[in-house]
């Protein structure tokens, strides 16, 4: 089935932001979608509590591969507390919006945003509210079947 995609959404699937790996990253998040099989992986480089550097790796669908590379636009350079407030939604907005069918796999960005924040918290001893890494409540909704 054809999708209508945003400009942006073309963008960065095509030229993805921040692609790579982070040798000896200061945290770490992956997240993986059950049903599709779709994968998302996040490094930060946190100095000082700030981003200094992000890098993605997803193995996915086109929106997965765009929501993780606007993703990690938004939260370079950003304070850790920032990151951790970034929506799935913002995600989306940033993009100029996403297929309904496809909004799913925003959740994945924001999720591994979280997981590598909370990789970092446990690291270094950083006490936090287990609250804000509650589920996002959709399961890993994936309806690509
Ligand atoms: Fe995009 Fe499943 S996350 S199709």
């Amino acid at each position: 089935m054809a999708m209508n995609y945003s400009e942006k959404v073309m963008d960065h699937f095509q030229n993805p932001r921040n692609v790579g790996k982070i040798e000896n990253a200061d945290g770490v998040g992956e997240v993986g979608n059950a049903k599709c099989g779709d994968i998302m992986k996040i490094y930060l480089k946190i100095d000082d509590g700030i981003i200094t550097d992000v890098k993605f790796n997803t193995f996915g669908c086109a929106s997965a591969i765009a929501t993780s590379s606007m993703a990690t636009e938004l939260i370079k350079g950003k304070p850790v507390s920032e990151a951790l407030k970034l929506t799935n939604q913002a995600v989306v907005e940033a993009l100029d919006g996403l297929p309904p069918v496809k909004i799913h796999c925003s959740v994945l960005a924001e999720e591994a945003v979280k997981a590598a924040v909370k990789d970092y918290y446990d690291k270094n001893g950083i006490e936090y509210d287990p609250a804000e890494f509650a589920d996002s409540g959709c399961d890993h909704c994936c309806r690509c079947d």
